[in-house]
């Protein structure tokens, strides 16, 4: 027994009773707090003989450290009455059905895109994915677009820097491939890829797209073979009676080149805004690899020759589904992107 035993008495009661923090931070002060009686009989120390001081001292440190114990639990007993409030009224009713995962699904893009690979996959093409950061040499030089050819302006894009730039078409891919073939064919290989380009964004054009590249290169290969695997993937595509036209073009890194058009899917060929009035709509570029590039690009051009096609991804999607606008792709509209969902 001591003489503060009282002073803690009297805080265990006032302290059992406090109904919320609010109140025990108020008795914490009240007890231990610079006014409280505990705090005021330190003053009372300096006057007491030196043989009382010490037993003092340490009564009044153990009836403050007592009050602190109080406290501590009852804040603890506090905040479990409000989880246990909690518990007692969020009741989990086990009856009610589950609530739905929303599946997502593939963007149209995807969908095409995947669908070409696995068409080449199935006439034995490899896939290779390249750079979309990538070195002028590749995008261009090796490509027989030398600098400040005009060639260039067909394909305007973003530079990195004066030697780097965000390819702007998936050709950039063939040398790579074939500079790693060191000379050996046989190559078959497509390279399905984003590119960008400067292009304004209208109905048909966007600054990022994506495209699909094929590249073979052997010893017996011929125009007629590139024209026959083209008709075979637009039949895959399309159905057989989509009609196709091949025409005279011109890429610096194919000779002959050809374009090749499909009829317009929302006039049906007679004309109309979406096709320009000319009754078809480009989807790919292709030829015969140029003799310079199968040099530049470590292959005899005695020995091999070879094709090469650039697809756009957007551009067949369209066809495929009568999107007639490629923004529709990117603006993120799910009412849009719910119609391609397969599973509903
Ligand atoms: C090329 O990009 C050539 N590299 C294709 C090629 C490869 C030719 C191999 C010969 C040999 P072109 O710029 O025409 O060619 O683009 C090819 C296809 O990409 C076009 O037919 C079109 O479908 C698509 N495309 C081109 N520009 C855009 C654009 N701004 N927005 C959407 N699609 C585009």
């Amino acid at each position: 027994m001591n003489i503060f035993d009282e002073i803690v008495e009297r805080g265990r009661r006032e302290i059992s009773e406090a109904t919320d923090q609010n109140k025990l931070n108020e008795l914490k002060a009240k007890f231990v707090g610079k006014q409280s009686e505990l705090s005021q009989s330190m003053k009372k120390l300096a006057n007491l003989p030196v043989e009382e001081k010490a037993k003092f001292g340490k009564d009044l440190n153990i009836a403050k450290q007592k009050i602190l114990e109080l406290v501590a639990e009852k804040q603890v007993a506090l905040a479990n009455a409000i989880i246990d409030a909690k518990i007692a009224n969020e009741k989990i009713d086990i009856t009610l059905p589950g609530r739905k995962i929303e599946k997502g699904s593939k963007h149209p893009c995807d969908i095409i895109k995947d669908d070409l690979t696995e068409f080449f996959i199935g006439l034995g093409y490899a896939v290779a994915v390249g750079n979309e950061v990538e070195l002028d040499k590749f995008n261009f030089e090796l490509l027989n677009i030398p600098k400040d050819h005009p060639a260039r302006a067909m394909q305007d894009s973003f530079y990195v820097d004066e030697n780097s730039l965000l390819r702007s078409h998936t050709s950039a891919v063939q040398s790579h491939v074939m500079l790693n073939a060191k000379g050996q064919g046989p190559i078959k290989v497509i390279c399905p890829g984003k590119v960008y380009r400067r292009d304004d964004d209208d109905m048909t054009h966007s600054h990022q797209f994506g495209q699909c590249e094929g590249l073979v290169i052997g010893k017996d290969v011929s125009l007629g073979a590139l024209m026959e695997t083209l008709t075979l993937m637009i039949q895959h595509m399309f159905g057989e009676k989509r009609e196709v036209r091949f025409r005279p073009s011109f890429f610096p890194f194919t000779e002959p080149s050809i374009e090749v058009d499909i009829s317009c899917f929302e006039c049906g060929g007679k004309g109309c805004d979406m096709c320009k009035h000319t009754g078809w709509i480009e989807i790919l570029g292709a030829g015969m690899v140029h003799p310079n590039v199968i040099r530049d690009n470590g292959f005899d051009p005695e020995i091999y020759q070879g094709f090469a096609f650039g697809v756009g991804i957007e551009r067949l999607a369209m066809l495929k589904y009568g999107v007639d606008d490629i923004r529709k792709f990117y603006n993120n509209d799910i009412s849009f992107l719910h119609q391609f969902k397969r599973e509903k």
